[in-house]
């Protein structure tokens, strides 16, 4: 899809790329944050946004917050961050812009805890892995197991 002049204006003016965590912290923990220009690319691969959306491993929950700014329900918005410190700002900002506390969670993506809060659940997936040695592909992996439904399996495994 893409997206109008206004809504990439939204993206820019909400997006915005803060840390709660110093340099070495982030480095540690693979805490490099999605820029509204990579954001508007990235939501432009989706066919439509008529889905709810996780992202599971959601920093300050910029990618989410740039679904809203584009006319996402907050409803349909799922945010996951591993990150005490970097949670605690992801959900002050998704809940001040609707987004249900109930639909934040704090748990490690490669869980059993987190597959066993979501494996219900049917919902798209937009992540920006953290890059760490190979758990970018092992979280990859994992959401592919978790929430793409068993007819899609093999095609996306192929891109993975
Ligand atoms: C590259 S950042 C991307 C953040 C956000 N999705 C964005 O695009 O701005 C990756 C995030 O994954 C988090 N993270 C690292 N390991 C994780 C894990 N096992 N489970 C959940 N989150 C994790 C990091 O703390 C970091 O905030």
């Amino acid at each position: 899809m893409i997206l109008t002049e206004e809504q990439k204006k939204n993206i820019k003016t909400m997006c915005v790329v803060t840390y709660a965590n110093d340099l070495k912290e982030r480095q540690k923990k693979g805490q490099f944050f999605t820029p509204p220009e990579l954001i508007i690319k990235m939501i432009e691969k989706f066919d439509d946004l008529d889905r709810d959306f996780i992202d599971p491993c959601g920093g300050n929950g910029n990618l989410l917050v740039g679904l809203i700014a584009v006319g996402v329900s907050p409803e349909s918005i799922y945010f996951n961050e591993l990150d005490e410190n970097e949670y605690k700002t992801g959900v002050k900002r998704l809940t001040e812009l609707g987004v249900p506390e109930d639909h934040c969670t704090n748990f490690d993506a490669l869980s059993d805890e987190f597959e066993e809060y979501y494996k219900n659940a049917s919902m798209s997936v937009i992540i920006n892995p953290p890059y760490l040695r190979n758990i970018h592909l092992k979280i990859l992996k994992k959401m592919i197991d978790i929430f793409i439904k068993e007819e899609n399996k093999n095609e996306e495994n192929k891109k993975v």
